[in-house]
This record gives C-alpha cells, sequence and structure tokens, in this order.
C-alpha cells in the first residue's frame, strides 16, 4: 500500500516536472504564441513551480542533516537562485501585465520589462541545468539506467543536440538577453513558432547536457594508483574540484562576454568596413526615377568621441573613419544599383548616445502624441518628381521610429510606389507592415519587404541587388 503511495507520489512529481519542462521553451516564445497565452503559461508555471516545491518540501527540511558536497553547494545554489529568479519574473510580471494583472495598474514598466526579460532568461539557463543535474533521477524513473547500450544511444542523441543547441543559443542572442546588452525580446512573428520551439528546446538540452557532465566530473571518484600492488583505489571526491569548475566557469564567462560570442563583439565594439566595398553593387534597371529615404541613428545622435564606450550595437566605421549606420549603408547600395535620390531623415533633437538612452526616449516619443521635429523640412524632394520610394529604417520597438511617421506625415505620396527595407535586432517585421500602411495616404506599401538583420547590413549587397530585380 505505501509502495503504491510513494509510485503514485513519484508518478505526480514526475507530471508536476514534465509539465514544467514544456512550459519553460513556450514561455520564451512570448510574442508567438500571443500575449494572453503567454501570461497564461507564466500564471500556470509558477503554480506549478509551488506545486513542486511543496511536493520536494522534504529536500527543505534535509537542508540541515548529511554532509556537504562539491555537487551539493552547486545543486542548492542552484535552487536558491531559481527561487529568487521565479519571484522576480512574478514580480516584473504583474508589473508589465497586459491582460491578467493590468488592473493592478502597477508603476515601472520600463525597469519590470527588463527585469522580466533578463530573469526568464536566466531562470530558462538554470531550469536547463537543475534538470541536467537531476537527469539520473529522470533515467530512473523511465528505467534507462540498467541499458546500457540505450543509455549510450541517448547520451550521443542528446550531445549532438547539445551542440546544435549552442549554436541555437548564440544565433537567438541570448547572452545579450543574459548579460543585458539587448533590451528587448526581439522575436520575428513571421517565423513559425515551431522552429523556435525547436531551438529552445536544444538550447535547454545543451545546459542540461553540461550541467550533467558538470556533476560526473564533480562526483567522479579520483582514482590513484596504490603503491603497493598497483592497483587503482577510490578516493572521495573533493571539494577542490568546486574550485576549479568555478574558476572554469567564470573564465568561460568572462571569455563569452569579451571575445566568444561575435554579437557581443559587434555590440560593444564598432566594427571597421570598407563601405566602397560593402556598397559596390550592379545596375538594376527601374523605370523612373527612385527616391530612397533613410533614417539611421547615425546623424540623428551626438555620439560621444569615445563611441564604444557608450553606444552599442550596428555602428561601423568607414575608411575614412566616419561613422555609419545600417540604413544609411542599405540606401547606398540601393542608389549604386538604381540611381535616383537618397534623402537622410534628420530630427532637429538629437539622440543620445548611449543606446539603452535611445531606446528610452524612442519609448517616450511614442508615447507622446506629437512628432519629433525635423530638419530641413523646407527642402524635401518634391515626391511628384518620382515614380517610387524605398524606405529604408530601423525597426524601434517593433515599429516605425517615430521620426520616419513625422516625415511621411508632411509627404504628398499620391501615386507613389512604396517599397520597404527594414533593419532589425532579430525582431523582424514586427508591426511595421500595417503601422506603415496607416501613415502612408494616397499610396500603398509594396507587401515584398526586405528584412536586414543589423548585424548583416555591411553584407547585404547580394540581398539587396536580388531584392531590386524583383520590385519593379
Ligand atoms: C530605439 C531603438 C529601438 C529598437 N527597437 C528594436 C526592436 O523593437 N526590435 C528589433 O529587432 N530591434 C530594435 N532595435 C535595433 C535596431 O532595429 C537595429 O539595430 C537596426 O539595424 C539599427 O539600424 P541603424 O544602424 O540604421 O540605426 C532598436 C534600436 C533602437 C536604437
Amino acid at each position: 500500500m505505501n509502495e503504491k503511495k510513494s509510485k503514485n507520489a513519484k508518478m505526480i512529481r514526475m507530471c508536476v516536472d514534465i509539465a514544467m519542462v514544456i512550459l519553460m521553451p513556450l514561455l520564451m516564445a512570448y510574442s508567438l504564441v500571443g500575449e494572453l497565452l503567454h501570461e497564461i503559461i507564466g500564471v500556470s508555471l509558477f503554480v506549478l513551480f509551488i506545486t513542486h516545491h511543496v511536493l520536494n518540501r522534504k529536500w527543505l527540511s534535509s537542508l540541515k542533516q548529511g554532509k556537504w558536497t562539491a555537487l551539493r553547494v552547486v545543486n542548492t545554489a542552484v535552487n536558491v537562485l531559481m527561487f529568487l529568479l521565479m519571484l522576480a519574473m512574478m514580480v516584473s510580471a504583474l508589473i508589465i501585465s497586459n491582460y491578467l494583472f493590468v488592473s493592478l495598474k502597477l508603476g515601472g514598466a520600463a525597469i519590470g520589462r527588463v527585469l522580466h526579460l533578463v530573469a526568464a532568461n536566466w531562470l530558462f539557463v538554470l531550469m536547463s541545468l537543475h534538470l541536467g543535474l537531476h537527469m539520473n533521477t529522470v533515467s530512473t524513473y523511465f528505467g534507462i539506467g540498467p541499458h546500457k547500450t540505450l543509455r549510450r544511444v541517448l547520451s550521443v542523441v542528446f550531445a549532438l543536440i547539445a551542440v546544435y543547441g549552442c549554436y541555437a543559443m548564440i544565433k537567438r542572442s541570448m547572452p545579450s538577453y543574459l548579460f543585458l546588452t539587448q533590451f528587448f525580446a526581439f522575436l520575428d512573428d513571421s517565423e513559425p513558432v515551431v522552429f523556435f520551439l525547436l531551438d529552445y528546446v536544444s538550447i535547454m538540452i545543451f545546459f542540461a547536457v553540461a550541467a550533467f557532465w558538470g556533476a560526473r566530473l564533480l562526483t567522479l571518484p579520483r582514482t590513484r594508483r596504490s603503491k603497493e600492488d598497483g592497483t587503482k583505489a577510490a578516493k572521495a571526491p573533493k571539494k577542490k574540484r568546486l574550485k576549479v569548475l568555478l574558476i572554469l566557469a567564470a573564465l568561460a564567462l568572462v571569455a563569452g562576454i569579451v571575445w566568444g560570442v561575435p554579437y557581443l563583439r559587434r555590440h560593444f565594439k564598432t566594427v571597421t568596413i570598407d563601405s566602397k566595398m560593402a556598397t559596390a553593387m550592379p545596375a538594376v534597371e527601374l523605370s523612373g526615377r527612385t527616391l530612397t529615404v533613410q533614417f539611421t541613428r547615425v546623424g540623428n545622435t551626438d555620439f560621444a568621441p569615445d563611441v564604444d564606450a557608450v553606444s552599442s550595437a550596428s555602428l561601423m566605421l568607414d575608411e575614412n573613419g566616419s561613422l555609419v549606420g545600417n540604413a544609411g549603408l542599405i540606401a547606398q547600395m540601393v542608389q549604386n544599383a538604381v540611381g535616383g535620390d537618397v534623402y537622410p531623415i534628420r530630427v532637429k533633437e538629437h539622440y543620445p548616445s548611449s543606446y539603452a538612452d535611445t531606446i528610452s526616449v524612442a519609448s517616450r516619443e511614442f508615447k507622446s502624441s506629437s512628432f519629433p521635429e525635423l530638419t530641413g523640412s523646407d527642402a524635401f524632394p518634391d515626391t511628384a518628381a518620382y515614380e517610387r520610394m524605398i524606405l529604408v529604417f530601423p525597426l524601434w520597438w517593433s515599429t516605425v521610429p517615430k521620426a520616419v511617421e513625422a516625415y511621411l506625415s508632411q509627404q504628398d505620396l499620391s501615386g507613389l510606389k512604396v517599397y520597404l527595407i527594414l533593419t532589425h535586432g532579430g525582431g523582424g517585421k514586427g508591426s511595421v507592415p500595417a503601422d506603415l500602411s496607416a501613415m502612408l495616404r494616397g499610396a500603398v506599401l509594396d507587401e515584398n519587404i526586405l528584412l536586414i538583420y543589423d548585424d548583416d547590413a555591411d553584407e547585404a549587397a547580394g540581398r539587396v541587388y536580388e531584392w531590386l530585380k524583383t520590385i519593379d
């Protein structure tokens, strides 16, 4: 009877844990599953988390007993951090909720958003590590333990998925969320959610496999040859290994931040480019004249002399030592291919040098009902002289920068064909197609939009050329 009870309890615990593992990647796909569903999943995860702790309450009461091995220290640290992160997640979720808790009207949305983003990503990592640290329990539960061949096959399969998971983690800019070099979760809404989920499951497996092998390293008995008979004798694991592991982890962290992830390097360091080479394009014959209108941070920002120290993503330095923005570089590619004119939109009051501050200023602009003032409005190109307008601008807060809207509001667009090249930091189109269409009075936005990821801008000439060939 007792055995049956404990079997049932084990099964309930396992079901709760599996449900959590399934919900976590879904939670990461927040805008892809829809905000309301995201909030419902978040609350469900929180309930499961509490249930998990209640079901495993024995762990808490056993904390005072037993020896503190290196593995136990790591396990406990992971658990405590997870608990704190879950609290941070819930508090920030209450602050930024748009559906379930919106009536609470708690302030501090800007901080709440950043806290939620960073806590969610760290929680994802720690939950994956936690899973890896308990892999033996999982394999015992599913009866895999005694099957040596199956264990070996699974090890190879998981190792392969983990390699992909490591790549997916970098591809999805996860380190930039973990170390807060990116202040939004940029998700490409046009991507099928299943691809996103598969990537996050493999990232989870990557961390779980790393934790599993890390734990093995900590607990493997050190062997030494017995002087007398030359046979191996087991020795208890040493705390020294924990120190070595921590030092290695710290070194890996530092290496990852400084050099390991190309995105981060690009984020911190302005990239030097040969703009002539980067924008060299074969001619594309289009009927009628083209006006290319671009908006970029460069030319609209008071960059500090030591720009790398305060600014970040998407800045390039050309062969003359001048800063170039993504949209500016791409607009130049367009002009080199199709000719016509390029008009750069300029705001009167420049944005701050710091990337984070620019994001805050832009957020305030979106909340305001007025437009930022533009310079040169007396010398706007006469749109009547052109057959088409190609807009090139960055995605800001998942939509059209307010300066671009300000410019469009002052133009007579009737009869123009309007095309769009949008650069972004991972957020894809955001809500730009619908938002921009609403701004184009008298003109229609062509559906064929070219999306360029910010780190790829200096290598985008080929894609821009192919796209230009399709638009006439
Ligand atoms: C104020 C601001 C808001 C941004 N918002 C988003 C966003 O919501 N989604 C995204 O993917 N990238 C976002 N980005 C990143 C830019 O879209 C991306 O880095 C772009 O390529 C920059 O182009 P630029 O060099 O021409 O300014 C934002 C950047 C800034 C400065």
